[in-house]
């Protein structure tokens, strides 16, 4: 049977693609479907990392794992997950069939919700992600969801977009309100992936670890990212971070260091403030862009 064989492999999975044809974006985890082989990729995954969180992941990460109570062996049940995160910050993992316009991602974020594919890459090419699955949605980026600064921190950022909606919607010309969202999209956006995606933190004794979920998934690039010397590392500054283009399809070239996750925090207040005083209105252009459906999401909230 098709079904079975195919499993629910990232990209090959017919349960996915039936609740895309139908537009269903938050859906159920269908346990059952996932096959022996998605069960040992997660496995062969979660395995292979751990020696490498050990020594490269922030504590809280750390933390958080141990809080989840992972199964080393079975890709993990988002309602198991879910029993142990929501008690400490009030997230949980909300399973989705694929990529979520802007708007709704941020409102998800809002809500403590977080959208999670449920896919898993396949067994035969564990280092190609050709979009993210649930080894990096859940162990890359919910055992952070534990920490309640970190959580308050999404929430946030989440609360930009209303912000962000709130700002255009008094802006009568359409394209002027068009681009106006881009410009913000582009500035939260660059911030989410320099800071949740792909941040470093200095650690107590100003080492460096690793917090962002991109990073944490990623067994080769977790090491790469602190011990090459052909990545440049600075301290955050938000000036540059809202205006720096990047690539999906590599190892990161540029990182950024936090002080703490206070310091995550406050920098989105800065945003919020930037927004609101009109300093994310024309940032550099480039990466990424902002598809129809993210713009749409926006404007039906104006
Ligand atoms: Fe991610």
């Amino acid at each position: 049977m098709a079904t079975s064989q195919s499993g629910l492999t990232t990209t090959k999975a017919p349960f996915i693609e039936k609740a895309q044809a139908s537009g269903e974006l938050y859906i159920h985890q269908p346990y059952e479907l996932y096959s022996e082989e998605n069960h040992r990729a997660w496995a062969t995954l979660y395995a292979r990392i751990q020696e490498r969180w050990q020594k490269y992941a922030n504590p809280k990460f750390l933390d958080g794992v141990h809080s989840l109570c992972f199964d080393p062996h079975k890709v993990p049940k988002l309602d198991d997950i879910n029993k142990f995160l929501n008690p400490l910050t009030g997230f949980k993992a909300k399973a989705v069939s694929g990529y979520v316009p802007a708007f709704l991602f941020f409102d998800c974020l809002r809500n403590r919700e977080f959208p999670t594919t449920i896919t898993i890459r396949d067994i035969n090419t564990l280092d190609y992600l050709p979009e993210p699955d649930i080894f990096h949605d859940i162990a890359g980026h919910v055992p952070m969801h534990t920490d309640r600064k970190f959580a308050d921190t999404l929430v946030r950022f989440g609360e930009c977009a209303h912000l962000a909606a709130e700002i255009v919607s008094g802006i009568k010309d359409e394209k002027e309100k068009i681009d106006r969202i881009v410009s913000i999209f582009k500035a939260l956006a660059r911030f989410f992936w320099f800071t949740i995606e792909f941040g470093l933190m200095r650690g107590e004794a100003q080492e460096l670890k690793v917090y962002g979920s991109g990073l944490l998934s990623s067994y080769g690039e977790i090491a790469h990212c602190i011990e090459s010397p052909e990545v440049q590392r600075y301290p955050i500054q938000l000036e540059w971070v809202i205006n720096q283009y990047f690539e999906i399809d590599h190892y990161q070239p540029l990182l950024f260091i936090v002080d703490s996750f206070e310091h995550l925090f406050d920098l989105v207040g800065v945003l919020e403030e930037w927004m609101k005083s009109g300093k994310l209105n024309n940032v550099a252009p480039g990466q990424p862009t902002m598809s129809e459906a993210d713009v749409k999401s926006f404007l039906e909230r104006t």
